[in-house]
């Protein structure tokens, strides 16, 4: 989604683009739910992230409506707002919590109680405590998102190449293009990394160039009801203590999401995870178990160290990174989009995503490395350079 997202945005900058995907859409991007949540989806410590966020879903009409009519299709760009339910009077003092935060950053929430939830939303448990509304955290079909901007990317122009990008082709320390699976190799001014969970998967860049993203898996399930809807809005919450979220489709799907698993590269689904879906799903929304289940999908999340994303930079010239957009990747994929776009187009970022350079991790790894290597050393030596530094001060 981020490099369809990159390479349109940076055609409609009149750049020559080609995209190399042996298969768009296979990865998170199909497996997704689509929320575009930057209150909702905010976890404790993601404070900073909360702005560019903000910042993408501003975007979200605009970037819409153009893709609509570039592509030619739609897309189920749906403002229904989101509910948070509490399962118990624990989860409801969290969610006031939360309203307070969101009021002093002059964000508009709504506290709930038992009966106004029922009354909105009929479908819900009759036993959960209450809700929080977040009135502007809405959803996307990511899937229709992402075969428009395919769609809109040939239109404009974008060369797609189906096959993988094996190795780096460096020129000294300069990035100059890819040699490709299919045995050829594309020389390029600049390459942009968007290859999610697996953007340090291609071989031969040095260590410290190699993003620091890995790997969460997170399974969804695709349930149909028939009749009429269960849902309007996006309902989620926490069951137990088990995060669970329920986006519904205008054709009368739902999306049920999502498992957070630490596995490495393993995409098998897992039996487990999607019993634990069904279970919390259906103990928010009881009449979800007569609902047809139409699909396991299973990918990986591309998590950096501090769950914001790696916008922009590198620390090899020709290389910029657009990854590790984590929870989330379809939020973030027009602010991304129009920051790379400029920064290939102008040589600039745009302030709102200053904060999200790959830069910021580099201070802090060197200071790692120093760090190391202090520990590394003998007492001897620490001992001299101990007197070393009484003698500087002194
Ligand atoms: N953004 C939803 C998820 O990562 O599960």
């Amino acid at each position: 989604m981020i490099g369809l997202g990159v390479a349109w945005r940076a055609r409609l900058r009149g750049l020559t683009v080609t995209v190399v995907d042996p298969e768009p859409g296979s990865g998170a991007s199909w497996t997704a739910a689509g929320m575009l949540a930057p209150l909702s989806e905010l976890h404790y410590g993601e404070k900073p992230l909360l702005a560019l966020n903000m910042a993408s879903a501003r975007r979200y009409p605009a970037f819409v409506e153009e893709l609509e009519r570039s592509s030619g299709t739609e897309v189920g760009y749906l403002r229904c707002g989101t509910l948070v339910a509490a399962w118990d009077g624990a989860d409801m003092a969290g969610l006031r919590d939360i309203h307070g935060f969101a009021r002093s950053l002059g964000l508009e929430t709504e506290l709930l109680t038992r009966r106004q939830l029922r009354a909105r939303v009929p479908a819900s448990a009759s036993g959960l405590a209450g809700a929080l509304s977040a009135p502007d955290d809405h959803q996307v079909d990511n899937r229709l998102l992402h075969s428009a901007l395919l769609r809109a990317c040939v239109a404009e122009g974008v060369t797609l190449l189906p096959t993988a990008a094996r190795r780096w082709l460096l020129r000294g320390d300069r990035v100059v293009g890819l040699a490709l699976a299919d045995g050829t190799d594309l020389t390029a001014p600049v390459v942009v990394l968007a290859c999610g969970a697996w953007s340090g998967r291609i071989d031969g860049l040095p260590p410290g160039a190699v993003p620091a993203v890995r790997p969460v898996k997170g399974q969804t399930l695709r349930l149909r009801t028939v009749g009429s809807p269960l849902l309007t809005c996006v309902l989620r919450g926490s069951v137990r203590g088990c995060p669970v979220y329920l986006v519904p489709r205008a054709d009368g799907r739902i999306v049920v999401g999502a498992s957070s698993e630490e596995a490495g590269f393993d995409v098998r689904p897992r039996a487990g995870a999607v019993y634990e879906l069904l279970r919390d799903a259906q103990a928010l929304v009881p009449g979800l178990g007569e609902a047809e289940l139409e699909e396991v999908s299973t990918s990986l999340r591309p998590a950096s160290p501090d769950n914001a994303p790696l916008i922009g930079p590198s620390r090899i010239p020709g290389l910029l990174l657009a990854v590790g957009h984590y929870r989330n990747g379809v939020l973030l994929t027009p602010v991304t989009a129009d920051a790379i776009a400029g920064l290939l187009a102008d040589g600039a970022l745009p302030d709102e995503v200053a904060a999200f350079t790959p830069a910021r991790f580099d201070r802090t790894e060197d200071q790692a490395a120093g760090d190391q290597a202090v520990e590394g050393r003998t007492v001897e030596e620490k001992a001299a350079a101990d007197r070393t530094t009484r003698e500087d001060v002194g």
